[in-house]
């Protein structure tokens, strides 16, 4: 484990051992609690994994034991600041109350257009009644809302045991990894990622590119796609980062749907075809291919340190979940420092078994690849400005990584 003097991420960073006396005192705890539920129709929403709540109860329990009263605040998918009953915190309060039931969960911050809009009225809110502030939300500390990085503005306050752990091990990855370094990317958001990716194709020896994402980087490479997901704003940026000359692998094959079925949890019907790296009209490409399983498999194989973030395919549905499966053994067979990020990667590997063969399971996806990307967090600065954090010792800052 690394001390506040050797990794710069913790230089100046208060934690749980740096609160004012906790008997009898009250403390909100920004927890992220973004998991995967289960939405089908016929039956109540559930969650499918409770790492993320797993993963916050040390954090939880130091501060029960030692005398305080816990509220835990999270936010749930992307509601738009108004209540949405599709993110009601129900299933997930459910899930905590079996863990610990002595914490208070409020409501879904999101459902409050203060929290995404890091409004001060909205901060003054949350830290109501409360005397000392924990940030245990790695997940989402990449980004500047209001329970993030309002409430150390004004309380004292400590990163939590799973934030402390999260950037003693990412921040293996921004010193020195051991070569190859090889980053498999997955999941939708091309968007969101496509900072990151720039980042990343100067730390890594191979980018691995796979997950819905791969259909935009395809597409700008002049491949015909069908139905499958493309970000059409983003085809001249994927089209630069494969004309950087870097290695970035692209799927050979892959998995798709004749057209008009539908795909996801619970869903049969439709052919499923296996076909090359051009998806003919219609149909939608949802996971990567076996020829494609094998190449990212040997690369993963060879490496000295992988980040896996992402999924490959549609995983929750069985008939598309061969990529992500092949990738998460590939990275547990793996003798390298090997670390995945994301809620849907982790939970596979979750799914497989294989938690115990990979380095570091991370609860964060964006911000994962964001601290990679920036070197630090807007809720780790924001931890360093309150009132009881440490003084900044000398040597190296947080910031960007060498490159
Ligand atoms: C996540 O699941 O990535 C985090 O909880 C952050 O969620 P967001 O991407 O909706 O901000
Ligand atoms: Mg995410």
């Amino acid at each position: 484990m690394s001390d506040r003097a050797d990794n710069p991420l913790l230089n100046g960073l208060p934690l749980l051992h740096d609160l004012p006396d906790l008997d009898g005192a009250s403390v909100l705890v920004r927890v992220d609690f973004n998991v995967p539920l289960r939405l089908c129709a016929d039956e109540p929403p559930s969650v499918t994994d409770d790492f993320r709540i797993r993963a916050a109860l040390p954090t939880l329990n130091y501060l029960l034991d030692r005398g305080a009263e816990v509220t835990a605040c999270t936010h749930l998918g992307r509601p738009e600041g108004a209540p949405d009953a599709r993110w009601d915190l129900g299933p997930v309060r459910e899930e905590l109350s079996r863990l610990a039931p002595q914490v208070e969960l409020l409501e879904n911050l999101r459902f409050d257009p203060g929290e995404v809009q890091n409004d001060a009225g909205f901060v003054e809110k949350l830290i109501s009644g409360h005397d000392a502030y924990v940030n245990d939300a790695f997940g989402v500390s990449h980004r500047s809302h209001a329970s993030v990085v309002g409430p150390p503005t004004r309380l004292p306050s400590a990163a939590g045991f799973l934030l402390q752990h999260e950037i003693e091990a990412l921040g293996a990855l921004l010193g020195s990894p051991a070569r190859p370094f090889v980053a498999v990317v997955g999941g939708a958001k091309v968007a969101e990622k496509l900072g990151v990716l720039k980042a990343l194709l100067h730390r890594v020896d191979s980018l691995v590119v796979g997950g819905g994402m791969a259909f935009t980087f395809l597409a700008a490479a002049g491949h015909d796609v069908g139905d499958s997901l493309v970000d059409r704003d983003r085809l001249d940026d994927c089209r630069a980062l494969l004309a950087s000359g870097r290695s970035i692998l692209l799927p050979r094959d892959i998995v798709a749907l004749e057209p008009g079925a539908a795909f996801g949890c619970d869903c049969s019907g439709g052919e499923v075809r296996t076909l090359g790296d051009d998806i003919p009209d219609g149909w939608q490409g949802l996971d990567i291919g076996p020829v494609t399983i094998e190449e990212y498999a040997s690369e993963i194989g060879t490496a000295g340190t992988v980040l896996w973030n992402g999924p490959m395919g549609v995983f929750e549905d069985s008939r598309f979940c061969a990529g992500t499966a092949g990738v998460a053994r590939a990275v547990a067979e793996c003798a390298g420092y090997t670390v995945v990020g994301g809620g849907d990667s982790a939970a596979a590997v979750d799914e497989l078994g294989l938690e115990d063969r990979i380095s570091f399971i991370s609860t964060g996806g964006g911000a994962s690849l964001e601290l990679l990307e920036h070197g630090d967090l807007a809720g780790l600065a924001a931890l360093r400005g309150a009132p009881n954090a440490p003084a900044v010792a000398e040597g190296p800052r947080p910031g960007p990584p060498r490159r």
